[in-house]
């Protein structure tokens, strides 16, 4: 009987119960607010009483010091619920001011029963995602009318004119051929052009004589070595390895050799990514592409006697996580390491999820021969790693 009333009084709180459960409950606009509101000052980027955070899905569906608040499907298991409907009548949510309103409490019922769908989008608060350059998907921009049309020789023109337009500004006349030269040669080289380069430009007549300038420079095996600086130090390359001892890494070079060799490949940014992230797991991987897996070899690593090396090797992890993070993931993530933030997406148990990736590599040397100047071929191992050792149920890791 009394649960009949109960279910009366909440369907006549919520008007027709008939029309609110076709609807089902928009998590961005009625529940998030509710929470905002009424539940984030306490659970909150600031403030997690219980341990429990609710502007965060992650955090939210995780729990907090009782385990899950929500249980999607069941809302009469979930503590949430029971807490905010006074069922739990010691830790009655919220502690202080009004409490939730009947229709309120059926709204968070009805949400959870329905699988407490939580958009990802909405995975956490509008200030941390969506307003953040990282988390936007890159779109196209509409290219720019202009008003002097005979200008543009293409779109990123039309990028440059019309703000020159809008300033007021008339474009610079066309620089002189020995000055195009050596601009095009620093930038695509990073080296001067010869003389014999310069005079053979200045007198070639033809009308696509620049574009053949810049096919030329592109061709060039030193464009490689330009380009691949960059991303080297990306990934953290050193050809020693580092700390006190900071002892010579014969081989590194062969990874150097590789990126060099992608981009004067023109290999697409995907194959570049997947062969480095996890190369040597791809079916049948070549050696090149097990070569470049070397980006996660160029940790600091270090060989002092009387080093704690587990110790040495959690911190080569963590750098491997970091700098994977932030070589692909357009943000950074380091400082999840020891705490979460306030503000941060990321959050530390985040941090050791990724972490746990790396946590199980072993760190395996292989064997590569390289074709050195003057055609041998030499064998030549890479320095010096870890080995997985099971050792009385404990993983293990010792130097190779
Ligand atoms: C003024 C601060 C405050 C506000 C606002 C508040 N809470 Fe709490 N909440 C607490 C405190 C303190 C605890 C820990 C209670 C305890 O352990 O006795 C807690 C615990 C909880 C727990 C149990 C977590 C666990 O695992 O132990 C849930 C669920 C919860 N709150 C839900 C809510 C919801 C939902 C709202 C908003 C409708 C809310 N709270 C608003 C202070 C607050
Ligand atoms: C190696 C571990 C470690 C890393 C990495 C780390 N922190 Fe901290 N952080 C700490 C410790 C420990 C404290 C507490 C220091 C204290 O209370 O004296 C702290 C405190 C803070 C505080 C002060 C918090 C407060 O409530 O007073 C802020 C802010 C902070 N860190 C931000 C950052 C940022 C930003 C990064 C990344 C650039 C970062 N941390 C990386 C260990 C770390």
């Amino acid at each position: 009987m009394g649960r009949t009333i109960a279910t009366f009084l909440l369907c006549l709180a919520a008007w027709t119960c008939a029309a609110a459960d076709s609807r089902g409950v928009d998590y961005g606009k009625e529940i998030q607010p509710l929470l905002a509101e009424r539940c984030y000052s306490c659970h909150g980027p600031e403030k997690q009483k219980g341990g429990l955070r609710l502007d965060r899905k992650m955090d939210a569906l995780h729990g907090g010091d009782n385990g899950k608040a929500i249980i999607p499907g069941k809302s009469s298991e979930s503590l949430l619920i029971k807490n905010v409907s006074g069922e739990n009548a010691d830790t009655v949510m919220p502690p202080k001011g009004e409490r939730l309103s009947t229709k309120q409490i059926a709204m968070l019922r009805q949400w959870i029963d329905a699988g407490a769908v939580w958009p990802d989008e909405l995975a956490a608060t509008a200030r941390n995602s969506k307003d953040h350059w990282a988390f936007k998907v890159p779109s196209r921009s509409a290219i720019p009318h202009v008003r002097n049309k005979s200008w543009v020789r293409n779109s990123i023109d039309n990028f440059i004119l019309s703000r020159l337009e809008k300033e007021r500004i008339r474009p610079s006349p066309e620089a002189d051929k020995l000055t195009l030269i050596r601009r095009l040669s620093f930038d695509l080289l990073g080296l001067p052009p010869t003389p014999e380069e310069v005079q053979r430009f200045i007198e070639d007549a033809r009308p696509d004589a620049y574009e053949r300038l810049v096919d030329r420079l592109l061709r060039s095996p030193h464009f490689g070595e330009r380009w691949a600086r960059h991303w080297l130090d990306i990934a953290r390359y050193a050809d020693s390895d580092g700390y006190e001892k900071d002892g010579i890494r014969p081989f590194a070079y062969l990874y150097k050799d590789w990126v060099i060799e992608a981009i004067n490949n023109d290999l697409p940014i995907d194959e570049f990514s997947i062969e480095q992230i996890a190369g040597d797991l791809l079916p049948g991987a070549t050696l090149p592409q097990k070569t470049a897996t070397g980006f996660h070899r160029q940790t600091l690593t270090n060989k002092e006697g009387g080093i704690d090396q587990e110790e040495f090797r959690c911190k080569a992890t963590v750098d491997r996580a970091s700098t994977t993070a932030a070589a692909w993931l357009g943000l950074t993530v380091g400082c999840a390491e020891c705490h979460s933030h306030k503000y941060d997406p990321i959050t530390q148990r985040e941090f050791y999820q990724f972490y746990a990736f790396f946590n199980h590599a072993s760190e395996k040397d292989i064997y590569v021969a390289k074709r050195r100047r003057g055609g041998t071929i030499s064998g030549c191992k890479k320095q010096v790693g870890w080995r997985r050792r099971e050792d009385q149920g404990r993983t293990r890791f010792v130097p190779d």
